[in-house]
């Protein structure tokens, strides 16, 4: 062990003494579970499980993009769109029109929030921990992983604000973005092969994000045990590939010309 500084022994303490952190003021419950890193990681896990949730029903709502037109009440009209009046007319008349889809979106705002919170307060803690110790941590797996879950949590942000600049707000110079025409908006934005490479590639860190979060999600919620870790992996493996098989899809099928839009199609029913 070193010998004591001259500050240690002005102070009677050495690092072996010292606490690892200061106390911190113990808040009431249950907020005091928020200051423990156990508590951050399970609300880690249970936003997550939302964030998933919602990339997943996502995903499937986006196939609609490629079964084309569809009447609907004597008009030709892309299905997609329907879909997209559907989510704005969910519950009406018990809520009146979007009421009902701006509280799911809170929802799913407030769980993105509290994500990112608590990964930025656990690396917080984690570096002043790593700091604390006197020789040099060396968990090169769990480094791998728990760095790989910045990085691609950092680009998979970058490319949502980029997502909805493009098609939810329409912020995208000359890309001729009108509100509610969701398979117009789609195959005019993505026919740009450097926005389709864009998609592909912040779908891949997506999706290397999905599997080493469920992974060490189940980790936190307790079920970490040898013989599961097999079943925790291939479930983890299996999430991640069908959301990137099916995300990287759309700006593929866009370039191949499978999913189009042609205007021709729309217009009364014949
Ligand atoms: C290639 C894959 C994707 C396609 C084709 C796609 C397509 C779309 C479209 C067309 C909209 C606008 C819908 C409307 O205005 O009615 C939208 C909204 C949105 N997308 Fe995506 N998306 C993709 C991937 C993703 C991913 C991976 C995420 C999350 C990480 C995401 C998050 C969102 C969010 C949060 C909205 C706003 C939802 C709302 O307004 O309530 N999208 N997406």
């Amino acid at each position: 062990m070193a010998a004591p500084t001259a500050a240690e022994q002005a102070s009677g303490t050495t690092s072996a003494s010292r606490p690892i952190r200061p106390a911190i003021r113990r808040r009431p419950f249950p907020f005091n579970l928020y200051q423990t890193a156990v508590g951050k990681k399970w609300v880690m896990a249970i936003t997550g499980i939302m964030l998933l949730g919602f990339v997943l029903y996502h995903m499937f709502g986006n196939i609609k993009l490629y079964l084309g037109v569809i009447e609907e009440n004597g008009e030709m009209v892309y299905d997609i769109d329907v879909y997209g009046e559907f989510l704005r007319e969910l519950l009406v008349p018990l809520f009146p029109r979007t009421w009902f889809l701006w509280l799911l979106r809170f929802g799913l705002i407030g769980a993105f929030v509290f994500h990112i919170h608590a990964a930025y307060s656990l690396t917080r803690m984690n570096l002043a921990t790593n700091n604390a110790y006197e020789s040099k941590r060396d968990w090169l797996a769990a480094n791998f992983a728990s760095r790989s879950m910045r990085y691609t949590g950092v680009i998979v942000l970058a490319y949502l604000v980029f997502h909805l600049a493009d098609l939810t707000w329409g912020w995208i110079p000359n890309t001729d973005w009108e509100r509610g025409e969701v398979q117009a908006n789609v195959v005019n934005s993505l026919s740009n092969p450097v926005v389709a490479a864009i998609y592909i590639v912040a779908n891949v860190m997506l999706a290397i994000h999905i599997f080493h979060g469920v992974y060490s999600m189940f980790q936190t919620l307790g079920i970490n045990n040898p013989q599961y870790n097999r079943l925790r992996r291939s479930l983890a493996a299996t999430l991640a590939l069908a959301i990137l098989v099916g995300n990287i899809s759309f700006p593929i099928a866009v370039l191949a010309g499978v999913i189009d839009y042609e205007p021709s199609l729309l217009g009364p029913a014949t």
